[in-house]
Protein backbone atom coordinates (compact mmCIF):
# COMPACT_ATOMS: atom_id res chain seq x y z
CA UNK A 1 0.00 0.00 0.00
CA UNK A 2 0.87 3.39 -0.88
CA UNK A 3 0.12 4.91 2.50
CA UNK A 4 -0.50 8.67 2.25
CA UNK A 5 -3.09 9.11 5.28
CA UNK A 6 -0.61 11.35 7.50
CA UNK A 7 3.62 11.40 7.97
CA UNK A 8 2.54 9.71 11.51
CA UNK A 9 2.62 6.56 9.81
CA UNK A 10 6.38 6.84 8.76
CA UNK A 11 8.66 3.52 10.43
CA UNK A 12 11.60 4.35 12.42
CA UNK A 13 15.20 4.04 10.34
CA UNK A 14 17.69 1.06 10.67
CA UNK A 15 19.97 3.83 12.35
CA UNK A 16 16.88 4.23 14.99
CA UNK A 17 16.45 0.62 16.06
CA UNK A 18 20.22 0.15 16.20
CA UNK A 19 20.05 3.44 18.72
CA UNK A 20 17.61 2.44 20.41
CA UNK A 21 19.40 -0.96 20.63
CA UNK A 22 22.05 0.10 21.93
CA UNK A 23 21.02 3.01 24.21
CA UNK A 24 22.17 3.74 27.65
CA UNK A 25 19.75 3.84 30.07
CA UNK A 26 18.28 4.88 33.65
CA UNK A 27 15.43 5.55 35.36
CA UNK A 28 13.94 8.96 33.51
CA UNK A 29 11.90 9.68 37.17
CA UNK A 30 14.77 10.13 38.53
CA UNK A 31 16.27 12.36 36.31
CA UNK A 32 18.87 9.34 35.32
CA UNK A 33 18.87 8.34 32.04
CA UNK A 34 21.32 10.04 30.07
CA UNK A 35 19.76 9.31 27.08
CA UNK A 36 16.95 11.38 27.83
CA UNK A 37 19.56 14.06 29.39
CA UNK A 38 21.05 14.55 26.28
CA UNK A 39 17.86 14.85 24.01
CA UNK A 40 16.44 17.31 26.25
CA UNK A 41 19.46 19.20 26.21
CA UNK A 42 19.54 18.85 22.41
CA UNK A 43 16.29 19.62 21.81
CA UNK A 44 16.74 23.12 23.91
CA UNK A 45 19.51 23.95 22.16
CA UNK A 46 18.50 23.42 19.24
CA UNK A 47 15.29 25.79 19.82
CA UNK A 48 16.98 28.19 21.73
CA UNK A 49 15.66 27.50 25.06
CA UNK A 50 16.56 26.91 28.66
CA UNK A 51 15.44 23.21 28.92
CA UNK A 52 13.36 20.72 27.49
CA UNK A 53 10.92 17.64 28.25
CA UNK A 54 10.84 14.37 26.88
CA UNK A 55 6.83 13.91 26.37
CA UNK A 56 4.95 11.03 25.26
CA UNK A 57 3.23 13.23 22.15
CA UNK A 58 2.65 16.06 20.75
CA UNK A 59 -1.09 16.04 22.65
CA UNK A 60 0.91 15.31 25.93
CA UNK A 61 3.24 17.83 25.06
CA UNK A 62 0.48 20.77 24.21
CA UNK A 63 -1.71 20.04 27.61
CA UNK A 64 1.58 20.65 29.43
CA UNK A 65 2.02 23.63 28.15
CA UNK A 66 -1.18 24.87 28.89
CA UNK A 67 -1.54 23.03 32.46
CA UNK A 68 1.86 24.83 33.13
CA UNK A 69 0.82 28.22 32.30
CA UNK A 70 -2.36 28.67 33.55
CA UNK A 71 -4.81 28.27 36.19
CA UNK A 72 -8.38 26.69 36.77
CA UNK A 73 -11.19 29.13 35.18
CA UNK A 74 -8.17 31.24 32.78
CA UNK A 75 -8.81 31.73 29.23
CA UNK A 76 -6.46 31.02 26.77
CA UNK A 77 -6.73 32.30 22.83
CA UNK A 78 -6.42 29.71 19.90
CA UNK A 79 -6.86 29.07 16.13
CA UNK A 80 -10.61 27.81 15.71
CA UNK A 81 -9.44 24.65 13.46
CA UNK A 82 -5.69 24.04 15.26
CA UNK A 83 -4.99 20.54 16.74
CA UNK A 84 -5.12 21.92 20.13
CA UNK A 85 -9.04 23.07 19.43
CA UNK A 86 -9.71 20.13 17.45
CA UNK A 87 -8.23 17.01 17.83
CA UNK A 88 -6.83 16.94 21.60
CA UNK A 89 -10.02 15.99 22.86
CA UNK A 90 -10.52 18.91 24.72
CA UNK A 91 -8.17 18.21 27.19
CA UNK A 92 -7.06 22.15 27.84
CA UNK A 93 -10.67 22.37 29.07
CA UNK A 94 -10.90 18.42 30.39
CA UNK A 95 -7.98 18.45 31.71
CA UNK A 96 -6.37 21.60 32.55
CA UNK A 97 -9.84 23.31 32.72
CA UNK A 98 -9.52 26.49 30.85
CA UNK A 99 -11.74 28.58 28.37
CA UNK A 100 -10.91 28.48 24.70
CA UNK A 101 -10.90 31.53 23.07
CA UNK A 102 -11.15 29.87 19.16
CA UNK A 103 -9.71 32.72 16.53
CA UNK A 104 -10.98 32.91 13.12
CA UNK A 105 -8.90 33.56 9.96
CA UNK A 106 -9.01 32.37 6.56
CA UNK A 107 -5.60 31.06 6.65
CA UNK A 108 -5.58 29.92 10.32
CA UNK A 109 -3.07 32.68 11.57
CA UNK A 110 -3.40 34.73 14.37
CA UNK A 111 -2.95 38.05 13.54
CA UNK A 112 -2.04 40.98 16.68
CA UNK A 113 -5.24 42.56 16.32
CA UNK A 114 -7.01 39.03 16.89
CA UNK A 115 -5.07 39.10 20.06
CA UNK A 116 -6.09 42.86 21.51
CA UNK A 117 -9.63 41.93 20.76
CA UNK A 118 -9.77 38.67 22.78
CA UNK A 119 -8.10 39.40 25.90
CA UNK A 120 -10.24 40.30 28.24
CA UNK A 121 -9.51 43.60 31.11
CA UNK A 122 -9.05 42.80 35.01
CA UNK A 123 -13.16 43.37 35.74
CA UNK A 124 -13.68 40.68 38.43
CA UNK A 125 -16.40 39.49 35.88
CA UNK A 126 -14.17 38.28 32.95
CA UNK A 127 -11.72 34.99 32.77
CA UNK A 128 -7.98 36.22 32.70
CA UNK A 129 -6.93 35.64 29.60
CA UNK A 130 -3.26 34.23 30.41
CA UNK A 131 -1.78 32.02 27.31
CA UNK A 132 -1.85 32.39 23.69
CA UNK A 133 -1.19 29.18 21.61
CA UNK A 134 -0.04 29.42 18.23
CA UNK A 135 0.52 26.40 15.41
CA UNK A 136 3.22 26.69 12.92
CA UNK A 137 3.24 24.28 10.58
CA UNK A 138 -0.20 24.78 11.02
CA UNK A 139 -2.67 21.64 10.70
CA UNK A 140 -3.92 22.93 7.27
CA UNK A 141 -0.65 22.58 6.09
CA UNK A 142 0.31 25.85 5.45
CA UNK A 143 3.17 28.03 7.81
CA UNK A 144 2.72 31.18 8.81
CA UNK A 145 4.96 33.98 7.73
CA UNK A 146 8.09 34.83 10.34
CA UNK A 147 7.41 38.69 10.81
CA UNK A 148 3.37 37.93 11.38
CA UNK A 149 4.65 35.38 13.78
CA UNK A 150 7.29 37.82 15.30
CA UNK A 151 4.45 40.87 15.27
CA UNK A 152 1.97 38.29 17.49
CA UNK A 153 4.32 37.32 19.70
CA UNK A 154 5.67 41.06 20.28
CA UNK A 155 1.86 42.04 21.08
CA UNK A 156 0.86 39.03 23.45
CA UNK A 157 4.30 39.74 25.38
CA UNK A 158 3.68 43.66 25.76
CA UNK A 159 -0.31 42.74 26.68
CA UNK A 160 1.57 40.37 29.45
CA UNK A 161 0.30 37.18 28.04
CA UNK A 162 2.65 33.95 27.79
CA UNK A 163 2.60 32.29 24.01
CA UNK A 164 2.82 28.61 23.38
CA UNK A 165 3.56 27.01 20.02
CA UNK A 166 2.49 24.07 18.79
CA UNK A 167 5.67 23.28 16.41
CA UNK A 168 4.67 19.71 15.75
CA UNK A 169 5.91 19.77 12.53
CA UNK A 170 8.62 22.99 13.23
CA UNK A 171 11.04 21.28 11.30
CA UNK A 172 8.81 21.56 8.40
CA UNK A 173 7.89 25.17 9.20
CA UNK A 174 11.76 25.62 8.78
CA UNK A 175 12.14 23.95 5.63
CA UNK A 176 9.38 25.72 4.28
CA UNK A 177 10.47 29.10 5.43
CA UNK A 178 14.34 28.84 4.78
CA UNK A 179 15.19 30.13 8.39
CA UNK A 180 16.28 27.71 11.54
CA UNK A 181 14.09 26.03 13.92
CA UNK A 182 15.25 28.84 16.60
CA UNK A 183 13.72 31.68 14.91
CA UNK A 184 10.46 30.21 14.78
CA UNK A 185 10.68 28.98 18.71
CA UNK A 186 11.72 32.93 19.50
CA UNK A 187 8.33 33.98 19.11
CA UNK A 188 7.47 31.72 22.04
CA UNK A 189 7.70 31.29 25.06
CA UNK A 190 7.13 27.49 25.00
CA UNK A 191 7.28 25.16 21.95
CA UNK A 192 6.25 21.25 21.74
CA UNK A 193 7.80 19.91 18.78
CA UNK A 194 7.33 16.03 17.56
CA UNK A 195 10.06 13.38 17.29
CA UNK A 196 7.77 11.40 15.10
CA UNK A 197 5.65 12.76 12.08
CA UNK A 198 8.06 13.75 9.04
CA UNK A 199 11.52 12.89 11.67
CA UNK A 200 10.28 8.92 11.68
CA UNK A 201 10.92 8.37 15.14
CA UNK A 202 8.44 5.81 17.20
CA UNK A 203 7.16 7.74 19.55
CA UNK A 204 7.73 11.09 21.09
CA UNK A 205 7.75 14.97 21.19
CA UNK A 206 9.79 17.53 23.02
CA UNK A 207 8.48 20.81 25.16
CA UNK A 208 10.96 23.01 25.85
CA UNK A 209 10.84 26.48 27.74
CA UNK A 210 12.38 28.39 30.49
CA UNK A 211 13.64 26.43 33.26
CA UNK A 212 11.10 26.83 35.53
CA UNK A 213 8.19 26.20 32.87
CA UNK A 214 9.71 22.89 32.38
CA UNK A 215 9.91 21.71 35.99
CA UNK A 216 6.50 22.58 36.67
CA UNK A 217 5.64 20.51 33.17
CA UNK A 218 7.53 17.42 35.07
CA UNK A 219 5.13 17.10 37.57
CA UNK A 220 2.27 17.66 35.75
CA UNK A 221 3.80 15.20 33.13
CA UNK A 222 3.72 12.95 36.23
CA UNK A 223 0.32 13.69 37.18
CA UNK A 224 -0.67 12.51 33.40
CA UNK A 225 0.88 9.28 33.98
CA UNK A 226 3.91 10.46 31.54
CA UNK A 227 6.87 9.29 34.46
CA UNK A 228 8.58 7.20 32.03
CA UNK A 229 11.53 4.95 33.16
CA UNK A 230 13.67 3.42 30.78
CA UNK A 231 12.95 6.25 28.45
CA UNK A 232 16.10 6.54 27.14
CA UNK A 233 15.34 3.68 24.60
CA UNK A 234 12.80 5.75 22.85
CA UNK A 235 14.78 9.09 23.11
CA UNK A 236 17.53 7.30 21.21
CA UNK A 237 15.69 7.09 18.39
CA UNK A 238 14.90 10.72 19.00
CA UNK A 239 18.49 11.87 18.72
CA UNK A 240 19.06 9.83 15.74
CA UNK A 241 15.92 11.71 14.31
CA UNK A 242 17.65 15.09 15.05
CA UNK A 243 20.62 13.85 13.72
CA UNK A 244 20.02 12.87 10.21
CA UNK A 245 16.15 13.47 9.48
CA UNK A 246 15.67 16.96 9.79
CA UNK A 247 17.63 18.10 6.04
CA UNK A 248 15.43 15.59 3.82
CA UNK A 249 12.07 17.38 4.62
CA UNK A 250 12.83 19.35 1.63
CA UNK A 251 12.65 16.47 -0.63
CA UNK A 252 8.65 15.23 1.10
CA UNK A 253 7.78 19.00 0.35
CA UNK A 254 9.08 18.83 -3.51
CA UNK A 255 6.86 15.57 -3.71
CA UNK A 256 3.74 16.91 -2.39
CA UNK A 257 4.11 19.69 -4.87
CA UNK A 258 4.83 17.54 -7.85
CA UNK A 259 1.93 15.25 -6.43
CA UNK A 260 -0.13 18.46 -6.34
CA UNK A 261 0.76 19.38 -9.90
CA UNK A 262 0.26 15.34 -11.05
CA UNK A 263 -3.46 15.93 -9.40
CA UNK A 264 -4.13 19.55 -10.89
CA UNK A 265 -4.31 17.81 -14.84
CA UNK A 266 -6.73 15.57 -13.69
CA UNK A 267 -10.39 16.57 -14.82
CA UNK A 268 -12.72 16.47 -11.79
CA UNK A 269 -9.81 17.50 -9.49
CA UNK A 270 -9.24 20.65 -7.68
CA UNK A 271 -6.17 20.87 -5.57
CA UNK A 272 -6.32 23.75 -3.36
CA UNK A 273 -2.66 24.36 -4.67
CA UNK A 274 -1.44 27.80 -2.63
CA UNK A 275 -1.91 25.50 0.68
CA UNK A 276 1.08 23.57 -0.39
CA UNK A 277 3.96 24.37 1.44
CA UNK A 278 4.96 21.78 3.53
CA UNK A 279 3.89 17.89 3.40
CA UNK A 280 0.29 17.84 2.87
CA UNK A 281 -2.02 18.60 -0.38
CA UNK A 282 -5.59 19.09 0.07
CA UNK A 283 -8.01 18.71 -2.91
CA UNK A 284 -12.04 18.22 -3.77
CA UNK A 285 -13.87 16.24 -5.96
CA UNK A 286 -15.69 18.39 -8.27
CA UNK A 287 -17.41 15.88 -10.20
CA UNK A 288 -20.98 14.25 -9.45
CA UNK A 289 -20.30 10.96 -11.24
CA UNK A 290 -18.43 9.66 -7.90
CA UNK A 291 -19.16 10.22 -4.38
CA UNK A 292 -16.34 10.85 -1.90
CA UNK A 293 -17.02 7.40 -0.19
CA UNK A 294 -16.70 5.73 -3.29
CA UNK A 295 -13.16 7.42 -4.46
CA UNK A 296 -11.65 6.88 -0.95
CA UNK A 297 -12.93 2.73 -1.81
CA UNK A 298 -11.37 2.74 -5.33
CA UNK A 299 -8.60 4.64 -4.02
CA UNK A 300 -8.14 1.52 -1.53
CA UNK A 301 -8.27 -1.12 -4.22
CA UNK A 302 -5.95 0.62 -6.48
CA UNK A 303 -3.60 0.44 -3.33
CA UNK A 304 -3.63 4.10 -2.06
CA UNK A 305 -4.26 4.96 1.26
CA UNK A 306 -5.79 7.85 2.84
CA UNK A 307 -8.32 9.25 5.53
CA UNK A 308 -11.89 10.25 4.54
CA UNK A 309 -12.76 13.54 3.40
CA UNK A 310 -12.79 16.60 6.28
CA UNK A 311 -15.15 19.50 5.36
CA UNK A 312 -15.29 18.40 1.74
CA UNK A 313 -11.21 18.07 1.62
CA UNK A 314 -9.21 14.74 0.71
CA UNK A 315 -5.53 15.58 1.64
CA UNK A 316 -2.57 13.25 0.94
CA UNK A 317 0.41 13.42 3.26
CA UNK A 318 4.26 12.61 1.80
CA UNK A 319 6.97 11.49 4.18
CA UNK A 320 9.90 9.28 4.47
CA UNK A 321 8.41 6.02 3.46
CA UNK A 322 6.95 7.65 0.25
CA UNK A 323 9.10 7.96 -3.18
CA UNK A 324 9.10 10.02 -6.28
CA UNK A 325 7.58 6.75 -8.21
CA UNK A 326 4.72 6.47 -4.97
CA UNK A 327 3.90 9.99 -5.84
CA UNK A 328 3.47 9.46 -9.86
CA UNK A 329 1.45 6.08 -9.17
CA UNK A 330 -1.23 7.68 -6.57
CA UNK A 331 -1.79 10.36 -9.07
CA UNK A 332 -1.89 7.74 -11.89
CA UNK A 333 -4.72 5.83 -9.73
CA UNK A 334 -6.97 9.12 -9.03
CA UNK A 335 -6.69 9.77 -12.93
CA UNK A 336 -8.20 6.02 -13.56
CA UNK A 337 -10.72 6.54 -10.61
CA UNK A 338 -11.93 9.82 -12.19
CA UNK A 339 -12.09 8.56 -15.76
CA UNK A 340 -14.69 6.16 -14.84
C1 LIG B 1 -0.33 20.29 14.48
C2 LIG B 1 -0.35 19.09 15.39
N1 LIG B 1 -0.20 19.28 16.71
C3 LIG B 1 -0.20 18.26 17.57
C4 LIG B 1 -0.34 16.97 17.13
C5 LIG B 1 -0.42 15.86 18.15
O1 LIG B 1 0.61 14.96 18.08
P1 LIG B 1 0.43 13.47 18.64
O2 LIG B 1 -0.29 12.71 17.59
O3 LIG B 1 1.85 13.04 18.85
O4 LIG B 1 -0.32 13.57 19.91
C6 LIG B 1 -0.50 16.71 15.76
C7 LIG B 1 -0.69 15.33 15.27
O5 LIG B 1 -0.87 15.05 14.13
C8 LIG B 1 -0.51 17.81 14.87
O6 LIG B 1 -0.69 17.63 13.55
Amino acid sequence: MIDLRSDTVTQPTLAMRRAMAEAVVGDDVYEDDPTVNELQRKAAELLGKEAGLFVCSGTMGNLLAVMSQTQRGDEIIAGRHSHLVTHEVGGAAQIAQVMIHPVDHPQDWIEPEAIRTAIHSEDIHEPQTRLVCLENALSNGGIVPLPLLRQTYQTAKALGLRVHLDGARIFNAAVACGCSVSEIAACADTVTFCLSKGLAAPIGSVLVGDRAFIERARRNRKLLGGGLRQAGILAAAGLTALDTMTERLQEDHNHAKLLGELLAQIPGIHVEKERIQINMVFFKLCNDKIQPADFLKKLNKEGILTNPEDHGLFRFVTHYGIMESDVRTAAEAVRKIMEG
